[in-house]
């Protein structure tokens, strides 16, 4: 059998609840051609409390260590007070990602994703409006204004948004490799606010440059971030394709995305060095698998939390770290038959409880 070495991040919140059930359906899948090896971690609030550090060094070196890294959610209200550079909750996450230097955060929002089959019913959207959205947002993970310089002064603070033509490019070239591996391919629509933002003009620079020389058969967009987030709301199919997408913006878009679905609780996402297959690599392939939502302290500890986006962040770490695409289409057709069948958390009007939810889509495997 294949042993995959997963660490495991429930952090904070909902985010021990909702890594349960991930946990179950990830185990669902233990045969004879399959075995993983869990080693569970803190990172965020509850490792503050535990270690004085929001992540150790160990644990980022555990993330190195494995073959991809299922993360829940960081953060709460207890910490609140305890944000300072990289130090807080949040700044775990961001620690993590810098250490992988996993620079694309891909969030999809697809037709054929199960989350988006119930959109229809459970969007602040009409039908005709949200029919046929089929994108992915492409989030450069690791710069901007995450990871620039800080100042944090009683009566000032800044926050660095700097982009080098390296980082640009890298993940041009990612964003461009996901739009050929969807039949037909897909554009690329990249966001900046190149009218205002010297980052931004690079930005659309080196992205126009790196299409045009390596990837002529791509169809590529510019469009401003501000507008875009329009387009979202009033016509979000002209977005289909892949949304490429700086740091800032592509954390706002990707939010944005759960209003097109009716809840955040069913968005996962993938934050990667490379795709499957990438040649150029020159580390293994790293995967942290996590959703979009937070830790969500207004429902923590209630057993309401909607665990499908952790669930389909499984199917997630299935696809693009452990080469097991079959799989990664059971948990997704699972997600979909119990969604359909009305079991579901009260963020999407049901009364079933997160473990039920779990429990359901492991019995519909
Ligand atoms: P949030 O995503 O935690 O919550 C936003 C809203 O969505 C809340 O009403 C919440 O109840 C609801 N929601 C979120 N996930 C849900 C789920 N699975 N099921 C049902 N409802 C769900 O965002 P926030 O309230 O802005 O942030 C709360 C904390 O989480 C903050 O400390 C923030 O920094 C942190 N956060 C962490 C991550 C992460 O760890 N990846 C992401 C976003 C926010
Ligand atoms: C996300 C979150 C994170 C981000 C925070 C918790 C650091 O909002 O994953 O979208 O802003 O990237
Ligand atoms: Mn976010």
């Amino acid at each position: 059998a294949q042993t995959h070495k997963i660490l495991v991040l429930p952090g904070d919140g909902i985010g021990p609840e909702v890594m349960t059930e991930a946990i179950k359906v990830l185990k669902a899948f233990e045969s004879t051609s399959h075995t993983f090896t869990l080693r569970q971690e803190l990172i965020g609030g509850c490792s503050i409390d535990a270690t004085g550090k929001t992540v150790t060094e160990e644990v980022k070196q555990a993330a190195l260590d494995s073959d991809a890294v299922l993360f829940a959610a960081v953060g709460g209200p207890k910490w609140d007070n305890a944000r300072k550079g990289l130090d807080g909750p949040e700044g775990g996450l961001l620690q993590l990602r810098k250490a992988m230097d996993i620079y694309a955060n891909l969030r999809p929002c697809s037709a054929d994703s199960p989350s988006v089959s119930i959109a229809k019913e459970f969007s602040p959207f009409r039908e005709e409006v949200i029919e046929g959205v089929d994108f992915v947002v492409v989030r450069e993970n690791c710069g901007g204004a995450y990871f620039g310089r800080k100042v944090e002064e009683p009566t000032y603070a800044m926050d660095e948004w700097g982009y080098s033509e390296a980082e640009i490019q890298r993940v041009t070239r990612l964003s461009a490799e996901i739009a050929l591996r969807h039949t037909p391919p897909w554009p690329v629509i990249s966001l900046d606010k190149a009218n205002v933002l010297a980052s931004s003009r690079l930005w659309r620079r080196v992205v126009e440059k790196t299409m045009k020389e390596e990837y002529p058969q791509v169809k590529l967009v510019h469009q401003l971030a501000d507008s875009a987030s329009l387009i979202m709301a009033v016509n979000p199919r002209a977005l289909n394709g892949v949304i490429l997408a700086d740091n800032t913006f592509g954390d706002m878009l990707s939010d944005q995305a759960g209003s097109i679905v009716g809840t955040l609780g069913v968005l996962p996402s993938a934050s990667l060095n490379g795709l499957p297959g990438d040649k150029t690599l020159k580390t293994r392939p790293y995967g942290l698998y996590e959703p979009t939502h937070g830790s969500a302290p207004d429902i923590a500890g209630k057993n309401i939390a909607n665990p499908v986006a952790m669930i389909l962040c499984v199917a997630l770490m299935f696809r693009y770290s452990l080469n097991m695409e079959d799989e990664a289409q059971r948990v997704e057709n699972a997600v979909r038959k119990v969604l359909d069948s009305g079991v579901r958390t009260p963020d999407l009007r049901g009364k079933a409880g997160t473990s039920e939810v779990g429990d359901a889509i492991v019995a519909a495997l």
